[in-house]
């Protein structure tokens, strides 16, 4: 038999061989169109270089997609458990040239592997062609050998495809298979066709055209090649098995169902053990690229598949979690080809945990009700529209749960009804909201929401995507059309670009689109409407256009480092400092982190030290940051740390990074909508650079990470090193040295006062010369520099007591232009001169007034520190 596994990779070796290029299945959540909820076939990855807009490396490529088909245009999930070949979840083989090879050798390529390599016998197979594709029908009958009645001309409904309302598209050519006529159908345009005997098993695509939105049709630079086999659908030709329920894989994947539901798989509840299966591998790939569970957008179709599958689990009697038992299952099957689903094994079980926790709460009592509200009815009634919306407020069940639940009884749901009374309960909330007195700019946003819905965020899993313009803002008013030059506000349906929040600035980054481009400045969210603050470079941006929106990677890269960095020292600071350290705010840019918390004395230089060492250590560690979704108090009860007095929804993103130390989860845990790196290591290192108070009982810390705070380290060094040069020392001495330096310039500057002092005793220790004799008064006047005001009067008595008996006056040119002066009378002199009276005349020669003292000792001053000469003169004339 077979395999899978083996049918997968035997169908790209076989392209590879051939020329192609063996391309990886990109992601299920497109990033290069705005109009898809999910990838739903292999050409949407190449979308762009079908119509040459983007270039690859290669002109001819194979691939096998991950594709989902649940939710927008291609939805399948009412079908799956009712057919024997709808899946929300399946994989898509193809082979694709760009411009490269065209019909002929596409019909050649597939002919060869089904027939030879595969060996599958030519009479088991038909073909179709569009209606007027004359061409196809020839080269399917020169090329295979086909007759004409093996070969089906159908109009566009089947035989013309495209992607969505836009996009690549052109006629196509499917093969089918025969499953004999032990199974009830027909070939393809028969009346009988929609029976399971004749089944499509590949498609191939001749793309010509592009389809645009306003209806009209280009053609693509050069005809090219697209084609989609199911590989589900052709597991089972190849296995010989009809339904693709029968094949390997989903054997393994029904049969731990069945075990762990105890049901028979041959059973009555072989319809759930489908559902569950094929369920199961949706939510799987969906939670492994980050979509979590929500009421909104891709979160919301994540949430029905997983709601629905729950559903069917109680229908064979499961009381308890059971679905996430099945994932290991799904990973033995698939994680080889899928990398992804292993490595995010443990986040996928415990989400599916977490959510069937959360609904298995009121599964049952919204199942009694429905129970209730329906016994009366019979085969062909309808559910009114408030009974059903009352489950879907009150008891979490989405319409289709509803509708799935009653398909069996065939009784259908009033959805007029639903809808209306689902307006209605939004009308409510308006009226209360517009009541609740909030600014009138909070109305505008409060009405865009309303309008156009919430802004679903791409940036958690990408940088880069397109959107749809929904709206455009110029000075908070709506207008059609914003052009090259003005500033406003660009609103769109799903966006890559983080709007300020939580603590973490906005995105800045680009937006552009066919003949315009402008530059996004800042991001900001109001009642889940992200803003895009743009400048217009170039052209024109309209409501309506598609736009490509591009996160400035290397901010982005910044911000998530220093917010990964933010949580990793909380938790140090806890360890550190204790567990009342309560987080009271932060900021997180581009360039630094802030973290402000209770804490009421200054953090030690140690302590600092100690909290840095503890953040790094986790980042050394580099294992994955994870995210979860969790209902707010099982987040709180696994030891989440949360922000006091923030409001948070009934369901929060829980971060944890680092290996867990106990409660399971990871080192630090944390509630956060912020964007954080994908491994501890991504931050490189964390550096502390300042401790300070903010309010009373508050810290604050700021610090930098990866580049800044490498960046700031060296320049510490380089200031050291050149320190080292300048001291002429080692960069280990330099310390020693400038401590060498201080006692050699403080015993320098003591013996240098020592020696003014000196000088101004007169040049020697002694002191002495200058002295005269004035009316036969000795009299010592003498001007001095250098030496420090409060020091003159020392001089004074020193010379005072040199000459015995006399007058003394020295005056002190200062080295701010000022002058100081201090007089000294001997005892046997003062009844003749007093020295307070002295003062006054030398002072007013430095242009002051006043100075006092003693009779035998006197001090003043005046600006005028020039005059000095001129007041010892005055002294010496009053004598
Ligand atoms: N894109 C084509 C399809 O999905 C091959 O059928």
């Amino acid at each position: 038999m077979t395999s899978v596994n083996d049918l997968r990779s035997s169908f790209v070796d076989y392209f590879a061989r051939n020329g192609h290029e063996a391309v990886a299945s990109s992601p299920l959540v497109p990033r290069n169109d705005p109009t898809l909820m999910f990838t739903n076939a292999g050409m949407v990855q190449f979308k762009n270089v079908f119509t040459g807009v983007e270039k690859r490396p290669y002109s001819t490529a194979t691939t096998a997609q991950k594709c989902v088909r649940a939710g927008g245009k291609h939805n399948d999930l009412d079908n799956v458990g009712f057919t024997a070949r709808h899946h929300t979840f399946f994989e898509m083989l193809g082979n694709f040239s760009f411009g490269d090879y065209f019909k002929d050798r596409a019909i050649e390529l597939a002919w060869t592997l089904l027939t030879k390599d595969w060996g599958l016998p030519r009479d088991k197979l038909m073909v179709t062609v569009y209606e007027d594709d004359d061409e196809a029908l020839e080269l399917w009958k020169k090329i295979a050998g086909l007759s004409e009645d093996r070969i089906v001309r159908l109009g566009a409904k089947s035989n013309f495809w495209q992607m969505g309302d836009t996009g690549p598209c052109g006629p196509c050519s499917e093969v089918f298979y025969d499953h004999g006529d032990k199974v009830w159908g027909g070939p393809p345009g028969s009346t009988e066709e929609d029976g399971d005997r004749w089944i499509e098993i590949w498609n191939l695509v001749f793309m010509q055209f592009e389809q645009h939105a306003d209806g009209s049709r280009s053609g693509l630079p050069r005809p090219s090649i697209d084609t989609g086999m199911g590989l589900e659908r052709v597991a089972a030709v190849m296995q010989g098995v009809h339904d693709n329920y029968d094949i390997d894989l989903f054997k393994a994947l029904i049969g731990a169902a069945a075990q762990a539901s105890n049901a028979d798989v041959n059973g009555p509840g072989n319809r759930s053990l489908r559902v569950i299966a094929d369920h199961l591998r949706s939510m799987s790939f969906l939670i492994a690229e980050g979509v979590l569970p929500s009421n909104e957008g891709r979160g919301y179709v994540l949430r029905r598949i997983m709601r629905r599958a729950m559903r069917h689990a109680t229908l064979l009697g499961a009381s308890e979690p059971t679905i996430h038992k099945l994932v290991p299952t799904l990973v033995r099957e698939m994680g080889q080809a899928y990398p992804e689903l292993s490595r995010g094994e443990a986040m996928i079980a415990e989400t599916v945990r977490l959510e069937e926790g959360r609904f298995l709460k009121t599964l049952g009592r919204g199942l009694q009700i429905l129970e209730a509200e329906t016994a009366e009815l019979g085969e062909g009634a309808v559910l009114d529209g408030a009974t059903a919306f009352k489950l879907y407020d009150t008891y979490g069940f989405p319409l289709d749960l509803t509708e799935d639940a009653l398909r069996n009884r065939n009784i259908t749901v009033d959805q007029a009804g639903f809808d209306a009374a689902m307006a209605q309960q939004k009308a409510e909330a308006r009226k209360n909201w517009a009541g609740s007195g909030e600014a009138a700019t909070d109305m505008v946003w409060y009405g865009l929401a309303d309008k156009i819905g919430p802004t679903e965020f791409l940036g958690y899993e990408t940088e880069r995507a397109e959107g749809e313009i929904k709206a455009l803002l110029v000075d908070g008013a709506e207008v059609q059309s914003i052009t090259a030059g003005q500033e406003g506000v660009v609103i769109v349906n799903q966006t890559p670009f983080y709007g300020e929040s939580g603590g973490q600035v906005g995105d800045t980054g680009l937006v552009r689109g066919e003949g315009f481009s402008a530059e996004v400045l800042d991001t900001g969210k109001h009642h889940g409407v992200f803003s895009h603050k743009v400048k217009v470079s170039e052209g024109t941006l309209k409501v309506g256009q598609a736009v490509e929106l591009v996160v400035d990677h290397e901010r982005r890269s910044s911000i998530r480092a220093n917010h990964s960095a933010t949580h990793l020292l909380h938790e140090a600071l806890r360890l550190v400092l204790g567990d009342h350290v309560a987080q009271k705010g932060s900021m997180v840019s581009a360039d630094r982190l802030r973290f402000d918390f209770v804490h009421t004395k200054p953090m030690t230089p140690q302590e600092m030290a100690e909290v840095e060492d503890i953040a790094n250590e986790i980042i050394l560690q580099n294992t994955p940051v994870e995210t979860r979704l969790m209902g707010v108090e099982e987040a709180k009860e696994s030891g989440a740390r949360a922000l006091f007095g923030e409001k948070y929804g009934d369901e929060v993103r829980v971060v944890s990074m680092g290996e867990p130390t106990g409660n399971g989860l990871g080192w630090s845990v944390e509630l956060c909508g912020g964007t954080h790196v994908r491994r501890t290591g991504d931050i490189g290192l964390v550096s502390v650079v300042s401790e300070g108070a903010v309010a009373a009982g508050v810290r604050r810390i700021e610090a930098l990470t990866g580049k800044a705070a490498r960046h700031r380290g060296n320049t510490n060094v380089n200031i050291v090193s050149s320190a080292a040069g300048l001291l002429r020392s080692g960069t280990h001495d330099v310390l020693d040295r400038i401590e060498a330096l201080q006692n050699q310039l403080k015993s320098a500057e003591k013996a240098l006062s020592d020696a003014r002092q000196k000088l101004a005793l007169g040049g020697s220790g002694e002191g002495g010369g200058a002295t005269e004799t004035v009316n036969g008064v000795t009299f010592v006047g003498r001007v001095v520099e250098g030496v420090a005001a409060k020091d003159i009067k020392t001089v004074v008595d020193a010379e005072k007591k040199r000459i015995g008996s006399g007058v003394v006056v020295i005056v002190l040119k200062g080295e701010d232009g000022k002058g100081t002066v201090a007089i000294g009378v001997t005892e046997d002199l003062t009844g003749k001169y007093s020295a307070g009276t002295l003062i006054k005349s030398a002072t007013a020669a430095l242009g002051g007034q006043g100075g006092g003292g003693r009779p035998d000792m006197a001090q003043g001053g005046g600006p005028d520190g020039s005059k000095a000469e001129d007041a010892v003169s005055a002294i010496r004339s009053l004598i």
